[in-house]
This record gives C-alpha cells, sequence and structure tokens, in this order.
C-alpha cells in the first residue's frame, strides 16, 4: 500500500504548556483533521474506483447476455461479475467504516449496545457490559472508544478463531476503561508487521486524548485489549443520564 503522510504524519511537536482546556481543543481540532480525511479517503472511493467498478460490472453483465448458454466464455465471465460484485461490497464496506458511525442521538453506551447487532459481526456473540455514569461524552472520546470496541470486535472475529468476544466499557472516577477480551488463539503482539493498521490506530486513538492502550495476548492464550481514557469531568458535557 502507498505512504501517504496524512494527518498523523503532520502533527506538530507536542506542547507540554497551555491550559488543559488549551490541549483538549488541539486534540478536538486534530481528531476532527483525521476525521475529515477518512470522510475524504470515502469520498474518493466512491467518485473513483466505485464508479469504475460499477462501469466494469455493466460491460461484464452486456458480454454475458451476449454470449449463447453454451459458450465456454461464459462461466468466466460468471465469475469476474462475482468478483466485481463482491469487491463492490467490499468498497461499501469499507467506506461505511470511514464514514462517522451512528454515533449521535442516544449517547454513548446505546451505540456500543448497537454493535452487537451490526450485521457484520452476526456470526459472532457479543457479551456487551457497559457501564456509564454519563450518557454523553465529548465526540473526540466517543469516536475513538467506539472505533477501539468496533476494531476489536473486527479482530476477534477475523483473527481468534472463536465465536465469542466480551467488551466490557465501565468508567471509574474520571477514567474510561475499555476491555476486549476473547478466548480464542491470541498472538504476539510484539510480531505484528507493519501492513497492518488496526491495533496500531487504536492505540493512537487512545493516547491523543491522553491515555493508554495495552495489548495482552499469547499464543493458545487468547487476547484481551486494555484502554484506559481519562474523561476528568471537564470534559463530561452532560449531567449523568
Ligand atoms: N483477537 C485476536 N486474536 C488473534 N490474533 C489477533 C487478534 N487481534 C489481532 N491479532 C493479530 O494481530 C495482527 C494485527 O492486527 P491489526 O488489527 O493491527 O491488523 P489486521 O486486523 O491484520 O488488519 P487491519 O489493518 O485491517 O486491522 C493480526 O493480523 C492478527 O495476526
Ligand atoms: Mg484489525
Amino acid at each position: 500500500m502507498a505512504e501517504s503522510p496524512g494527518p498523523m504524519g503532520k502533527l506538530p511537536p507536542q506542547r507540554r504548556g497551555g491550559s488543559p482546556t488549551e490541549r483538549i481543543g488541539e486534540l478536538e481540532r486534530l481528531l476532527k483533521l483525521c476525521e475529515r480525511e477518512r470522510g475524504l479517503i470515502a469520498n474518493e472511493l466512491h467518485d473513483g474506483a466505485v464508479q469504475e467498478l460499477v462501469a466494469a460490472h455493466m460491460f461484464l453483465q452486456s458480454a454475458l447476455e451476449s454470449l449463447g448458454q453454451r459458450s465456454p466464455a461464459r462461466p468466466l465471465v460468471e465469475q469476474a461479475l462475482e468478483r466485481v460484485t463482491a469487491a463492490l461490497s467490499e468498497l461499501r464496506r469499507v467506506m461505511a467504516q470511514t464514514r462517522l458511525p451512528a454515533l449521535e442521538g442516544d449517547g454513548l453506551a446505546d451505540a456500543l449496545q448497537r454493535l452487537k447487532d451490526d450485521p457484520r459481526f452476526r456470526t459472532l456473540t457479543i457479551h456487551m457490559d457497559v457501564r456509564l455514569r454519563n450518557r454523553h461524552f465529548l465526540p473526540t472520546v466517543e469516536l475513538a472508544v467506539y472505533r477501539i470496541v468496533q476494531e476489536a470486535i473486527q479482530n476477534v472475529l477475523k483473527h481468534s478463531g472463536t465465536d465469542e468476544a466480551f467488551v466490557r466499557v465501565t468508567q471509574e472516577q474520571d477514567t474510561l476503561r475499555i476491555e476486549i477480551e476473547d478466548h480464542g488463539r491470541g498472538f504476539q503482539p510484539g510480531k505484528v508487521g507493519k501492513e497492518h493498521f488496526g491495533l496500531v490506530s487504536m492505540r493512537q486513538r487512545a493516547q491523543l486524548l491522553g491515555g493508554t492502550l495495552r495489548v495482552l495476548s499469547r499464543p493458545g492464550a487468547g487476547t484481551r485489549i486494555v484502554a484506559l481514557i481519562p474523561v476528568r469531568d471537564s470534559l463530561v458535557q452532560t449531567g449523568p443520564g
């Protein structure tokens, strides 16, 4: 995959000074930039690759219609059509993830609960235990928590070899604690190649908010992701609800 600098590559050196409000403002700005770039990528995919594939699909469909039932080319064209259809739905899936998920509305806990019903995870049993004192947090905090949980569940689905994920999100004092666990095949976190982005971006999201993310795993012993994100009172927008 081509390397693009992206906003993460242009982060200014971290400023230690400044009031908490200023630093939060700075973080908000940076995270918004990241989200905007994700949106731009989704648009690019839509106007570029997706349109090309739609055109290819149309040509293949016409080719198929002009081929006789017994033509030896028929199964090949049918396969090509299937592949193009699969690529289109894969791209649409990527774009759907790239766009902001449905975080508006009922609050973080509800958004997390809704992840359980996401058709992408239908083959998984997700045990979701969410205990939050507040309904809403700053949008950047909500987005980070949502994305971390989403990617960790996705990893359970893709890599763990089990069909159960245990998610726990709790609010302790001024910290959100996010845990995603599975009892699957596990892996060696120190040996993950640079071409993988999921764990790296989960950690970046936590760190940008002043938090931490640990990956506890070893082969045969399952996997546990633990993220801690500070939510001092000043970060919380609304009262308990
Ligand atoms: N729950 C898990 N169980 C077993 N292995 C895992 C689990 N989560 C991650 N891994 C291992 O760590 C690797 C890196 O995960 P990461 O999410 O960074 O990348 P990825 O899922 O391979 O690709 P993507 O960049 O699309 O997320 C995976 O390829 C897999 O080998
Ligand atoms: Mg992943």
